[in-house]
């Protein structure tokens, strides 16, 4: 059957969509977006692709998930060009609720409260309603598409732990997949945010990721993890980041772990470089 991309903006519309490849016994995968697609996202794009016969990527600029402070109505919004590129990609289907209002409704009163790895005191230190916000929309998501499978970034580490826990405790019939993070060249993790860094401030970037990737080496080593990190911290800041942590956590529960025995470990950071927030995360071998 040929494919030919539709853009779904009401729920009505997505379901008749979905029903119909349901109906026909197929597969599907959906990738959650915020749209102002990069790499990384196209990088899950093809996974699902790879893994089930039809694609439903959504687009949705979740109000829930940002607080008063932050970028929620400066954030990059690029639907032609999202909407082509995912054309290219052979995605079946863009989820984009036409209004806010498709997704919360005038009286919408129903929130998804997450713990456990929503609760780690990592984003949700920094960001209290942040992962309530993401867990609403991706339930809300999860739901709507009844997919095969949902692929999500490592990018955003604690965020893929805290939807995987949440799909198994609502029993959705479906499975989370992690992809690994896309970065550029210099090791820069791919962010739609990435846009807002100043010539300057994309110069000094990378050194998250190098920072990270030295700490990782080290503990695998047997170094000492708590001074190994205060090292890492040091470092940030003095290449210019205000940091909001650096952390080695266990790399499923997200609890602290204070040494290699404690199972197998993710170190995480967050910091600021001038007005723009910056996340990353590695796995130690
Ligand atoms: P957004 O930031 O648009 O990211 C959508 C998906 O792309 C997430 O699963 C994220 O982890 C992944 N992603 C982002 N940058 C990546 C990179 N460099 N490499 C690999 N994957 C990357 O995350 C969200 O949107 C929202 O919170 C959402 C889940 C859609 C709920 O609103």
């Amino acid at each position: 059957m040929a494919r030919e991309q539709k853009i779904a903006k009401t729920i009505s519309g997505l379901r008749r969509s979905v029903a119909r490849w349901r109906d026909a016994g197929e597969t599907i995968a959906l990738v959650p977006t915020m749209g102002a697609l990069h790499a990384g996202h196209i990088a899950l794009v093809r996974l699902a692709r790879r893994r089930a016969d039809r694609v439903v990527v959504s687009i949705f600029v979740n109000p829930a998930q940002f607080a008063p402070s932050e970028d929620f109505s400066t954030y990059p919004r690029t639907f032609d060009a999202d909407v082509a590129q995912l054309a290219r990609e052979k995605a079946d289907l863009v989820w984009a609720p036409q209004s806010v209002a498709v997704m919360y409704p005038e009286g919408f009163a129903t929130r998804i409260v997450p713990e456990g790895a929503a609760t780690a005191g990592l984003e949700d230190r920094f960001r209290p309603d942040f992962f309530k916000g993401v867990a609403t929309v991706v339930a809300k998501l999860f739901t709507q598409v009844m997919p095969d499978i949902a692929v999500f970034g490592q990018k955003d580490y604690q965020q893929l732990k805290v939807v995987t826990r949440m799909a198994r405790d609502l029993d959705l019939p479906l499975k989370v997949i992690g992809a690994p993070t896309v970065r550029e060249r210099d090791g820069l993790a791919l962010s739609s945010r990435n846009v807002y860094l100043s010539a300057q401030e994309r110069a000094q970037a990378p050194l998250l990721h190098r920072v990270l990737k030295l700490c990782a080496e080290k503990i695998a080593k047997g170094r000492p993890i708590a001074t190994i990190l205060s090292e890492g911290r040091e470092a940030i800041e003095r290449g210019g980041f205000a940091l909001d942590y650096l952390e080695a956590r266990h790399a499923e529960t997200l609890v602290p772990v204070g040494s290699l025995k404690e199972g197998p470990i993710r170190l995480l950071v967050a910091a600021r470089l001038g007005t723009t927030r910056l996340i990353d995360n590695v796995g130690v071998k």
